[in-house]
């Protein structure tokens, strides 16, 4: 074990838990040195595939092990607050998927906690630290566009899922606001910069209960809209305009890791961005919360924890008219 790394622990086996170990591994100063899993077989079996010395067979046992400094929680939605929770308590600072949470109150919590152990948090939300996304606001910044004044996103998938995957199944927090529609509502934040004052959404409740697509219209305090989809079972094209009172640029894939974009003024295409990704871009990520660590501080200027609160109050309200219950809401 090197102590001048970042010593790096998994919760959980899943599909982007391995994505992330892959990522860690072009990461110079990151060690990943331990994964914990609900079982022990599925702990040694990704251990072994990924290399780490140390496989857990409880969540527990790896919040305890002093060895670990950041643990990356990817387990289903309705695991994040509990995870993270546990995690923090015993003083390791945490990367939580994407949705944070399951609603606004347990993203309260988990930041609240946060705060009260003194660690760093943040919510994994890939876009916010890819470089071209980061061109992209200097580009509206540098005022390429005029004011912005609406935004237009979509973030749908044609998947297969089995009812009992997480993507769909309410049990487990599942559905399109939270699984894809976080995307494009965190996108618009982003964006303006604020919270809406009126966010309006509606949504096809599918045969299992969850949500399988719906649009989203958030509209803010100058005027500005954003209008949204997200999709679990639907095929899209997935792109993002900001538009403005000078022109507009366009995202060209907003599903995948967005790596061009186009400044359109007047009708006519002046500029393109290619940036094209390095490693499967999880490593954004990572490399921002050791970052952030070595600086000290506590939250990530690019996904603030205030923020990702105020993402999942807006998606709380989207979905208040859908009478659509989580397994953990009232529970805090
Ligand atoms: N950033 C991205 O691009 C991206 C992409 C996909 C997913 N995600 C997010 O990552 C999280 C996990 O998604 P995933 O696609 O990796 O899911 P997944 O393949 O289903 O894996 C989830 C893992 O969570 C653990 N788990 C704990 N309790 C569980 C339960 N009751 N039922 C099922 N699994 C349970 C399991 O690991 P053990 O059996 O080892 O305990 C399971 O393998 C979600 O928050 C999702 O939104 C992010």
């Amino acid at each position: 074990m090197d102590k001048n790394k970042f010593r790096w622990g998994i919760i959980s086996t899943g599909h982007i838990s391995g994505k992330f170990a892959e990522a860690l591994e072009i990461l110079p100063q990151a060690e990943l040195v331990a994964v914990a899993s609900r079982t022990q077989q599925k702990a040694k079996e990704f251990a072994d595939k990924y290399n780490i010395p140390k496989a857990y067979p409880s969540y527990k046992e790896l919040a305890n092990d002093p060895n670990v400094d950041i643990i990356y929680v990817g387990t289903p939605h309705t695991f994040h607050l509990e995870n993270s929770i546990m995690c923090m308590r015993n003083g390791k600072s945490v990367l939580c998927e994407k949705a944070f949470a399951i609603n606004a109150d347990e993203a309260r919590e988990m930041v609240r906690v946060a705060r009260e152990e003194n660690v760093f948090l943040m919510e994994a939300m890939i876009p916010r630290h890819i470089p071209l996304i980061k061109k992209v606001l200097q580009w509206i910044n540098s005022g390429k566009i005029g004011d912005v004044r609406m935004v237009k996103a979509s973030r749908c998938s044609r998947g297969n899922f089995p009812d009992e995957a997480r993507q769909l199944n309410p049990k487990l927090g599942g559905g399109s606001l939270l699984d894809v529609g976080v995307y494009v509502i965190s996108f618009a934040s982003m964006i303006f910069q604020k919270s809406p004052v009126k966010s309006i959404g509606l949504s096809h409740i599918g045969e299992i209960g969850s949500d399988e697509q719906g649009v989203a219209i958030l509209k803010y305090d100058k005027g500005e809209i954003a209008d949204l989809s997200f999709a679990l079972r639907t095929e899209a094209v997935n792109e993002a305009y900001i538009l403005g009172t000078e022109g507009y640029i366009k995202l060209h894939d907003l599903f995948a890791v967005p790596t061009k974009a186009s400044l359109v003024i007047d009708g006519k295409e002046l500029e393109t961005l290619e940036e094209p990704i390095i490693g499967n871009a999880l490593n954004y990520e990572a490399e921002e919360v050791m970052r952030c660590m070595e600086e000290g501080v506590k939250e990530s200027p690019f996904m603030p924890l205030n923020e990702s609160i105020q993402i999942m109050e807006i998606m709380d309200e989207i979905r208040k008219p859908w009478n659509l219950v989580y397994s953990n809401d009232f529970k805090i």
